[in-house]
């Protein structure tokens, strides 16, 4: 698949590239893997929280969250925001929030993420977490003694949070690899390219070391053609990051000795080596790099990619699962869309002329402006109801709660917006770079104005 442009991005000029290790150099089978964050934090809830409800009676349904989304946490919904901070759909727990009801909560309200009241869920290890989230609301309207839905957001991403520090998900992992994670032989042809071509590589990662041995060991090691393991393909290797921590704070490096796993202080620049923790700004100091010399490559919109944009200048790339299935919908349904497209077309030209009708009626015979305005109208709501069950229509193509990840009705969604403002380039898979060279000019497409739209 293609690689998506925002800014240019000339990949001569890029020294050294760094990649985000789970989700972006390694794939899960995000289904299964979320089940299972899913189940195991539920358990948590009530054997540590104590909640009163029976894991039986909680499903993980894959389809009940889209990367992007937003919790309220107060209000117990799970929202789809555009990106003026609009709420577009809406659910509580499980169940669909009518236009009305939406309308009344929402309509005074933009949803502001830096506040305490909303959660986001922008990785694909956050689809569990509003899944369950949701499911928990049901079962508070069916009468559990649960906390309130604050606190039940709370507790969900706490436990969530320890399921992934615990050991209980990794450990899963390790028993069970083939279940949970996809080898893809790409990668270990993309990465001996780009180390062909003279790019210095990085991996800067929020998973321990033990795991990212585990995982690259499985996914890339084998595949190799020029080296012999992960380890020699890359210069530096950060384990446990902390990002978006690494990017915004001075935190002290550890060198990991690979063979025992011991680790030690370091005092030296950080030029070769495993470590654990550290700083975006000595790393790059060290490498004797500057910031627009390096390209990162994430999947987390905000831990990977916002922080880095803002705080400092290395260039970005975002890895959106999704996106595959998206465009794969997006292609599949463009008849519709097109039609959608013309009679909305159909639709202005005849409300421009309902205007004009509007003012002629002072200076011609008003009943015949005024019959002649009635035929219009119908018109109109022809053409909305041709609209309408085209616009159902689409929606199946997509997410059957949530519909697009990328568009919130006719606008961008906010998760859309962030991947445009900050990610230099954004693609389905790491792997889709092998169909471009590394000397690559990325150049975006002109972006049209409202006001350089021609209409004949
Ligand atoms: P990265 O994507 O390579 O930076 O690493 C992601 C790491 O963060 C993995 O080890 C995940 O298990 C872990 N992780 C994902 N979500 C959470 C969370 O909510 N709490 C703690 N760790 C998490
Ligand atoms: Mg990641």
């Amino acid at each position: 698949m293609s690689v998506y442009v925002n800014r240019i991005l000339n990949m001569k000029k890029i020294k050294a590239i760094g990649f985000d290790m789970d989700y972006t150099l390694v794939r899960y089978h995000t289904d299964k893997f979320e089940k299972l964050s899913f189940n195991t934090a539920l358990e948590k809830l009530i054997s540590i929280k104590g909640y009163p409800v029976r894991s039986e009676d909680l499903h993980f349904d894959p389809q009940m969250v889209i990367q992007g989304l937003v919790i309220d946490k107060k209000r117990g919904n799970l929202l789809k925001v555009s990106r003026f901070g609009k709420v577009k759909i809406s659910y509580h727990g499980t169940t669909p929030i009518d236009f009305g009801q939406q309308q009344k909560v929402y309509r005074n309200r933009m949803v502001d993420l830096s506040h305490e009241n909303y959660q986001s869920l922008d990785t694909c290890f956050s689809l569990s977490n509003g899944a369950l989230f949701a499911q928990l609301v049901e079962q508070k309207k069916k009468g559990a003694e649960l906390p309130d839905f604050e606190q039940i957001a709370d507790d969900v991403r706490e436990m969530i949070d320890l399921a992934h520090r615990d050991g209980s998900l990794k450990n899963a992992v390790r028993n069970n690899i083939e279940e949970y994670i996809i080898p893809d032989p790409n990668v270990a042809r993309l990465l001996e390219r780009l180390k062909r071509y003279g790019k210095r590589l990085l991996v800067i990662t929020n998973s321990d070391y033990s795991y990212t041995e585990l995982l690259m060991n499985y996914t890339v090691t084998p595949y190799l053609k020029e080296h012999s393991n992960w380890k020699e393909l890359f210069e530096v290797i950060i384990t446990l990051a902390k990002k978006p921590v690494f990017f915004l704070e001075k935190q002290d490096f550890l060198e990991i000795e690979p063979k025992s796993g011991m680790m030690k202080n370091v005092h030296a620049p950080i030029t070769e080596g495993i470590h654990q923790g550290g700083n975006a700004q000595q790393l790059q100091k060290d490498l004797q790099l500057k910031g627009d010399d390096i390209l990162y490559l994430g999947d987390h919109i905000y831990g990977d990619v916002v922080t880095l944009k803002k705080t400092l200048n290395w260039r970005t790339a975002l890895v959106l699962e999704p996106l595959s299935q998206e465009i794969a919908s997006i292609q599949s349904s463009k008849e519709i869309l097109q039609e959608i497209d013309k009679l909305m077309l159909e639709k202005e030209s005849l409300e421009t002329k309902l205007n004009t009708l509007d003012i002629e009626k002072s200076s011609k015979n008003k009943n015949e402006v005024k019959s002649q305005m009635n035929e219009v109208f119908s018109t109109i709501e022809n053409t909305n109801t041709q609209i309408s069950k085209l616009l159902d229509d689409h929606k199946n193509y997509f997410n059957p709660y949530w519909g697009e990840v990328m568009r919130a009705g006719s606008e961008e969604s906010r998760f859309a917006d962030q991947v445009e403002k900050y990610a230099c380039i954004y693609m389905s898979q790491v792997t889709d770079l092998l169909n471009y060279s590394p000397k690559t000019y990325f150049r975006p497409h002109k972006r049209i104005l409202p006001h350089e739209i021609i209409n004949n």
